[in-house]
């Protein structure tokens, strides 16, 4: 058994005739919290979904626990796709959504054992959600959503877990709250995570490497190496503003300007 639980070569994904990715080649290792910073349109989701087995390549290769993605067994992994507007009003309570999440480990009458209901009780501990869990979703706040939808990602006890710009739309606190609580896992519980983010602050500090992707991955290393503003201008181009302090560019901002609204 390779030492990598993924593995990319040569990666080519199109939709119709129009390329969206190629040349991707990618390997992340056990325990590894690797993020993957891009634009909008970069083909980050894309990614994603090709290793989810959701997209199929037209070219290269894919290995996610020595298996293709089409034979993914869906306990090995938590996915928390990108926000959706219309998500927000899924009318179901928190528990239930929770509970959603244990499923793939369900026998075929979804029936919840002693164990499941242990599992949904320590996320909601994990995630302090003892006040909320009888809410309906539609009426949390952005940041309780996105750990809702994180803890039913959880709640399968996946080795991998893989999130989508899991900030949007949240405030700088949330932000924050959410990365810590990344940290966290990956620090704690050894999880090995990959993270799509345009916070080039949350990556820095809390991930073992960065991932340039902008069709293929131009560079991929330690956060120190690879956030360089050379490299992020090269990415975002010179109408993104980069905002922080000393080396590490802290955020990628689009600039509001008149050329850009006629992008
Ligand atoms: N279902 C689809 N059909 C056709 N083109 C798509 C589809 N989904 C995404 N694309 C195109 O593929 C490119 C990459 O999209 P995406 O992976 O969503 O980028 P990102 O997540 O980095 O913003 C974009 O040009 C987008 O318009
Ligand atoms: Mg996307």
């Amino acid at each position: 058994m390779s030492e990598y639980i993924l593995e990319i070569e040569n990666l080519e994904v199109k939709y119709k005739e129009e390329i969206a990715l190629s040349g991707i080649n990618l390997k992340i290792k056990k325990g590894d919290f690797v993020a993957i910073l891009g634009p909008n349109g970069a083909g980050k989701t894309t990614l994603l979904k090709t290793i989810l087995g959701i997209l199929k390549p037209v070219k290269g290769k894919i290995k996610i626990f020595g298996n293709s993605p089409s034979k993914i067994d869906r306990r090995l992994i938590g996915y928390v796709p990108q926000y959706i507007k219309e998500n927000a009003s899924i009318p179901l309570r928190v528990i239930d959504i929770l509970k959603m999440g244990r499923y793939p480990r369900l026998g075929v009458l979804k029936y919840f054992k002693q164990e499941d209901e242990i599992k949904v009780r320590e996320i909601i501990e994990f995630f302090k959600m003892e006040d909320v869990k009888n809410k309906l979703f539609s009426e949390l706040s952005g940041g309780q959503k996105q750990r809702v939808l994180i803890g039913r990602a959880l709640v399968n006890e996946p080795s991998l877990l893989i999130l989508d710009e899991p900030t949007t739309g949240l405030d700088v606190n949330s932000s924050e709250g959410l990365y810590g609580m990344l940290n966290n896992l990956h620090k704690e519980f050894k999880l090995t995570i990959l993270l799509v983010t345009h916070d080039a602050m949350a990556v820095s500090d809390i991930v073992s490497s960065v991932a340039c992707l902008n069709k293929n991955i131009a560079v991929h290393g330690k956060p120190e190496e690879v956030l360089t503003e050379e490299n992020l201008q090269c990415l975002y181009g010179k109408h993104y503003m980069l905002f922080g302090h000393g080396k590490i560019p802290h955020m990628v901002v689009k600039k509001i300007n008149k050329k850009d609204e006629s992008d």
